[in-house]
């Protein structure tokens, strides 16, 4: 016999971890931390372990871990699960709404807009307020049984906590893979060496259908619940809305976003805005489902064939279609990176015509195991630039081909280098015309030299007159040689003069962005803080900055810049912000100073925006040391930090950071 005491305190931890199971996964707000969470586990784990006749199915600890199944039994749906018709536009909702008020013989009637979840379709079954099967929607009339999976899902109750329930009744509802789950579950693939998967619809599908559940739980699935099937013994309300309510107050996670709706101005506004917000969502929609609301109404509109009249779903447009892959072309980019783009047989999606879709780079491709002659699947998202997202290998012919990278810049000719370790190939000849216009567009742009008015039609004009060979050549134009451009009168020439000569007053750091020096940009996107925390300047891109400055044609460039009379001279003419010579640089004195003190010393380091600090440590840039230095000097010593004796110091406070190159 266990003792009662036992028996209780089971009971205790299975109630209230059913209850912060509930309070996590359904109304996300757990009010317990996921460590006492645990612990709860853990106590209950340990004493079913103690007394295996306590353990129960509906028991917390029951969702994972049980041994594989043999296949899926086949389950018979008592109401079958029915699909919906569809509607893409106003015009087609209107439609569908006149023939419902038709149908009811009434002007108005009231509906339930819903989201409609792009996941798949399960049923749930419980009795006496425990779930006793879970099952797919399969053909509508019969699934899989597919229970311990569905077990596995936290947000699905095992055994419901509200009172009045009915005996027996069903639920439905969407499991889906949240966004991030999916991309994290994605990342692990890739770092393991595996192909990621195409979709989180697919991949929900293809969880829920695995024998073991222990990889169903493994992929954290969730739930919407958005319909009753069928509840015996017990009242249920007498509308849609009220039922959800119901079902929330049992345990079931329902959809936060649904919304009563009383007339078509209602449900298109409902429609648009989640038209705009989806993106947000962490999971997908693929449309709105329109519901009328009393359930009176819904038997009386009744079913036909698979499809109730009582609801619609109205689409939104589709984001994904399939296409044809052309071929595979190649962007050069400013900093030369060698950039593939897929040609697209052109496709209509969600109104627009998309006939390129980016790739990346060349691992991406190999990745995807995209070929050229391939059907794929393009997504255009939003504002976001279409993307090819997988090839349907199942219609490959044997013709298709791989791709691979050339071997030489396909616009100058020149051969080009993919660095170990990185991603990108790069054409590195800085004389290749597409870099170069590229560079031109940048060199000119809000943020770099920010020449206003001058966007990428003029850039590519200069250069086909052959005004521009090197960005330093905008500052040699003359007005007559402007007025010569076709279609440029006497007034955009001025402007376009004036804005050239304002931009010669740009601040380095926008000087040093416009020449888009690779690794820079980040440099001038930092904050200061950012900065504050790396002293001085990582290997990449001291590497990269100095590369780019021992060839002679940048030299070149830099010295006509100088000469036009662009603002670099910034570099000893420090002032605030970021053209201070000790901008991330952390100093540390030591030692007794001749010429000033300590303190004075460490607030000329900070005026000119470096640091100051006691403790020599390996992100310490410079250690000055004065007379008398102990230990700092020897812990600078073993961790190779440079030394700067005080005459260097001064120096170094009086020329800025030129000084530091002579210490
Ligand atoms: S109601 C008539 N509500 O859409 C009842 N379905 O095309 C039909 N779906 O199989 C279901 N979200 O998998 C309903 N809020 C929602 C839904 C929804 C997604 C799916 C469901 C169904 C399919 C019908």
């Amino acid at each position: 016999m266990v003792d009662p005491s036992v028996n209780e305190r089971v009971a205790q931890l299975r109630k209230e971890l059913h209850y912060h199971n509930y309070r996590y996964h359904v109304l996300d707000a757990p009010v317990i931390s996921d460590a006492q969470y645990d612990n709860l586990m853990r106590e209950l784990r340990e004493m079913e372990a103690h007394y295996p006749t306590l353990v129960t199915p509906d028991s917390p600890t029951q969702r994972v871990g049980a041994a594989p199944a043999e296949g899926f039994a086949e389950v018979a749906h008592p109401v079958p699960l029915l699909s919906l018709d569809n509607v893409f536009n106003a015009d087609e909702l209107a439609a569908w709404c006149r023939r419902t008020q038709q149908l009811l013989e009434r002007d108005s009637f009231e509906m339930v807009c819903e989201l409609k979840v792009d996941g798949l379709a399960v049923a749930l079954t419980y009795e006496g307020g425990r779930l006793v099967r879970g099952a797919t929607r399969g053909d509508g009339l019969r699934g899989e049984d597919v229970t311990l999976n569905l077990r596995t899902i936290r947000s699905i109750p095992l055994a419901l906590h509200a009172a009045s329930q009915p005996e027996r009744f069903e639920v439905r509802g969407e499991v889906y893979f949240p966004r991030a789950g999916f991309q994290k579950l994605n990342e692990e693939r890739v770092a393991a060496g595996e192909p990621p998967y195409a979709n989180p619809r697919n991949t929900a599908a293809g969880s829920l259908r695995q024998l073991d559940p222990r990889i169903t739980a493994a992929r954290a699935l969730d739930i919407y619940v958005y319909a009753l099937g069928y509840a015996e013994g017990g009242p249920m309300p007498d509308n849609h809305w009220e039922t959800m309510a119901h079902l929330r107050e049992m345990g079931f996670r329902t959809n936060p976003a649904s919304a009563i709706c009383q007339n078509l101005t209602e449900v298109e506004a409902y429609f648009q805005r989640w038209l705009h917000d989806k993106e947000r969502l962490d999971y997908g929609v693929d449309g709105v489902v329109v519901k009328v609301n009393r359930l009176d109404y819904q038997q009386h509109l009744g079913v036909v064939g698979r499809e109730p009249r009582w609801a619609v779903a109205y689409k939104f447009p589709a984001i994904q279609q399939v296409t044809r892959l052309i071929s595979i072309g190649i962007n050069v980019g400013r900093t030369g990176t060698l950039n593939p783009f897929a040609v697209l047989e052109p496709v209509n999606i969600g109104g627009a015509t998309v006939k390129m879709a980016t790739l990346h780079n060349e691992d991406d491709i190999r990745r995807k195991d995209l070929r050229i002659g391939d059907w794929v699947v393009v997504e255009r998202a939003g504002e976001v630039i279409p993307q090819v997202v997988a090839p349907l290998a199942s219609r490959r012919t044997g013709e298709e081909q791989e791709f691979r990278m050339p071997q030489r810049c396909p616009a100058c000719g020149e051969p080009v280098l993919r660095p170990p370790g990185e991603a990108m190939t790069y054409c590195l000849n800085n004389g290749c015309p597409a870099q170069f216009s590229r560079l031109l567009m940048h060199f000119v742009s809000r943020g770099a030299m920010d020449v206003e008015g001058m966007g990428e039609k003029l850039a590519l004009a200069f250069i086909d007159a052959g005004l521009v060979k090197e960005v330093a050549d905008i500052y040699a134009i003359t007005r007559e040689q402007l007025l010569a451009l076709e279609r440029m009168g006497e007034k955009s020439a001025d402007n376009l003069m004036g804005a050239i000569a304002a931009s010669r007053s740009r601040p380095l750091a926008s000087v040093l962005y416009a020449l888009g020096i690779r690794h820079v940009d980040r440099i001038r996107d930092a904050s200061e803080a950012d900065l504050a925390e790396v002293p001085g300047i990582g290997p990449k891109i001291a590497q990269s900055i100095a590369a780019h400055f021992q060839r002679e044609v940048n030299r070149r460039v830099l010295d006509r810049l100088e000469q036009a009379g662009v603002g670099l001279a910034e570099v000893a003419a420090p002032k605030e912000g970021r053209g201070t010579p000790l901008a991330g640089l952390h100093l540390v004195v030591t030692g007794r100073l001749s010429a000033l003190s300590r303190s004075q010393a460490e607030d000329r380091i900070k005026e000119l925006g470096g640091s100051a600090g006691s403790s020599v440590t390996k992100k310490t840039a410079y250690l000055v040391v004065g007379e008398d230095a102990g230990s700092k000097l020897a812990q600078a010593q073993k961790l190779g930090i440079p030394i700067l004796s005080e005459e260097q110091f001064v120096r170094l406070l009086e020329s800025g950071v030129a000084g530091l190159g002579q210490v």
